[in-house]
C-alpha cells in the first residue's frame, strides 16, 4: 500500500523495506513513518511482522533492501548501540532488563555516557522516579525480583535515561494484569506530553486506538491500512478483518 508523503520532515521514516531472516523472507516492503511528537500504533496479528520492522529500524536485523531515516539521515545498516546514542530508544517484547542488577544500577546503564553532567543525570533519575514511584520504593532490589508489569516499568524508565527523540516499544501490556495496563497507558500519554514520539506495537486494540494519533496494520510483512486513530473504532470492518481472530 503506498502512502502519502508526511508534510514535515518525519523522525522516523522507513521506506520500501524488506528483511530475511535466513531464506524467510519476513518483511515485503515495509513503508511507514513517524513524526516528532506523534504516537503511532502499529497493530497486526501474531506473526505478521510488527517486532521485525521495530528490529529493522533498531538495526537489529538488517534490511536487504529499502532504507531507515532518523531525522532525515539514513541510519540502515548502522549498529544498535549508535541508533540509541542518535535518540531512537527501545524496549523489546522481552523486556532485557538486567535481573541481577538493582534497579538503580539497571537505570545507571543508561546514564553513564559521555556529556552528561551529574545534575542532568540526577534530574532524570527524579523523573522517572515521579512517574515511576514503585521503582524508587524498589531502587535497591534486584530487577529480577519485580513484578512483570513493573519490570515494564524498569524497561522504560531504563529507556528514558538515554532521552530519546523516539522509542520504539513492542507490547509494552503483553501479559500484564488491567492495573498494569493502565499504569503503562498513562506512561504513553506522559511521554507524549514530554514530546517523545513513540511506536507502539500491540496487540491491544482499544488500547492503541486510544493512546495513538495514528495506526498502521500489517499482515503478512506489510502495511495493509493505514488511517487516523480517530477514524476507525474495534467495531470497524478493518478491525474486524486484519485483527478479528
Ligand atoms: N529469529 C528468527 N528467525 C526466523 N524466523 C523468525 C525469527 N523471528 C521471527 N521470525 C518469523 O518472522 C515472522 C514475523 O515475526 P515477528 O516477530 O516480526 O512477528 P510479530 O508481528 O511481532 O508477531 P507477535 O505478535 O507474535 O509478536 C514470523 O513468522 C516469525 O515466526
Ligand atoms: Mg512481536
Amino acid at each position: 500500500m503506498t502512502e502519502t508523503a508526511p508534510r514535515t520532515e518525519p523522525i522516523v521514516l522507513v521506506e520500501d523495506v524488506h528483511t530475511y531472516y535466513g531464506k524467510s523472507h519476513i518483511l515485503h516492503g515495509v513503508t511507514l513513518h513517524v513524526q516528532p511528537g506523534e504516537v503511532v500504533g502499529l497493530l497486526g496479528r501474531n506473526g505478521v511482522g510488527k517486532s521485525t520492522t521495530l528490529k529493522t529500524i533498531m538495526g537489529l536485523v538488517q534490511p536487504s533492501r529499502g532504507s531507515v531515516r532518523l531525522d532525515g539521515n539514513a541510519i540502515t545498516g548502522l549498529p544498535t548501540h549508535k541508533l540509541a546514542r542518535l535518540g531512537i530508544g527501545y524496549v523489546p517484547e522481552d523486556r532485557r532488563i538486567f535481573g541481577l542488577l538493582t534497579v538503580m544500577e539497571n537505570l545507571r546503564t543508561g546514564l553513564d555516557r559521555k556529556g552528561v553532567t551529574e545534575e542532568r543525570k540526577a534530574a532524570l533519575l527524579d523523573k522517572v522516579f515521579t512517574y515511576f514511584p514503585v521503582l524508587a520504593e524498589r531502587s535497591n532490589q534486584a530487577g529480577g525480583t519485580l513484578s512483570g508489569g513493573e519490570q515494564q516499568m524498569l524497561a522504560i524508565a531504563r529507556a528514558m535515561m538515554l532521552e530519546p527523540k523516539i522509542i520504539l516499544l513492542d507490547e509494552p501490556t503483553e501479559g500484564l494484569m488491567p492495573r498494569m495496563v493502565s499504569q503503562i497507558r498513562q506512561i504513553i500519554d506522559v511521554l507524549h506530553r514530554e514530546g517523545v514520539a513513540i511506536l507502539l506495537v500491540e496487540q491491544n486494540v482499544p488500547l492503541t486506538l486510544e493512546a495513538s494519533e495514528r495506526v498502521y496494520i500489517m499482515e503478512k510483512g506489510l502495511v495493509c491500512h493505514h488511517c487516523a486513530a480517530s477514524e476507525i473504532n474495534v467495531d470497524d470492518p478493518v478491525v474486524k478483518q486484519y485483527l478479528g481472530v
